[in-house]
């Protein structure tokens, strides 16, 4: 059994985690939102607690990509092959691109609709473009369909810390526990 020697930053951890949650909790509230018909009083109150979930993410994920940069991850254990590696890689990245131009495309489309986004209850980010529904819908297609590829990217996340804590047992999982 040979172990990760190394942890990742106490706060690359917990942006980990706190993102991981929210992100979970925005798929569930996205899927949820989907079916409340217009007029529906509570589909203002879910609405925005999605829209400010997702900025808050947003701006989560461009603190930990800045921290990031100063903080490199730790080296993989010798045990790992190239091609793990290079996978590992690239599904980080792509989950971070991900994670970074999925609330910036919610938060363009909100921009083009006469409700912008009214975060957390607490103040109004006014729209800074016109009511626009043919740019707001092109935009929320494409958030859409990235909700599947975020949602692929996730389920295989998961599966691959998985397979790294039950089956190879080699401490991968315990660089990213507090
Ligand atoms: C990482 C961040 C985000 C994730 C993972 C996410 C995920 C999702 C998912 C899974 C859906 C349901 C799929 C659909 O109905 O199209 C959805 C819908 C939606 N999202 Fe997001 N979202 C994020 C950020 C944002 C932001 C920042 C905003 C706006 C400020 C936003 C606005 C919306 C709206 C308005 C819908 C409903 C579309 C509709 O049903 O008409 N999202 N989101
Ligand atoms: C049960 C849930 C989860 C577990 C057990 C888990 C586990 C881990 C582990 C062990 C690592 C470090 C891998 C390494 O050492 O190379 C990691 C990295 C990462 N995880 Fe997760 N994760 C979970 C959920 C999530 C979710 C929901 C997301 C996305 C929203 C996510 C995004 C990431 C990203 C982007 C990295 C790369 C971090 C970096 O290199 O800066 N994880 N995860």
């Amino acid at each position: 059994m040979i172990f990760g020697q190394d942890k990742y930053t106490k706060i690359a951890i917990f942006l980990h985690w706190v993102v991981g949650l929210l992100v979970l909790s925005l798929i569930a509230l996205g899927i949820y939102m989907h079916d409340i018909p217009k007029g529906d009083p509570d589909r203002a109150f879910f609405f925005n607690l999605h829209k400010s979930i997702g900025v808050t993410v947003g701006l989560l994920m461009l603190i930990r990509l800045w921290w990031r940069r100063k903080n490199l991850p730790p080296a993989l254990p010798n045990s790992i092959p190239g091609w793990q590696r290079r996978l590992s890689k690239l599904s980080h990245g792509l989950l971070y691109g991900v994670l970074i131009v999925m609330p910036v495309i919610g938060f363009a489309a909100s921009q083009f609709t006469k409700y912008g986004v009214t975060y957390f209850g607490l103040f109004k980010i006014s729209p800074m473009g016109s009511n626009n529904p043919e740019i707001r819908d092109w935009l929320q297609s494409i958030h859409h369909d990235l909700s599947y590829v975020i949602m692929g990217l996730i389920a295989i996340h998961i599966l691959a810390a998985m397979y790294h804590w039950i089956v190879l047992r080699d401490g991968i999982i315990r660089r990213m526990l507090p």
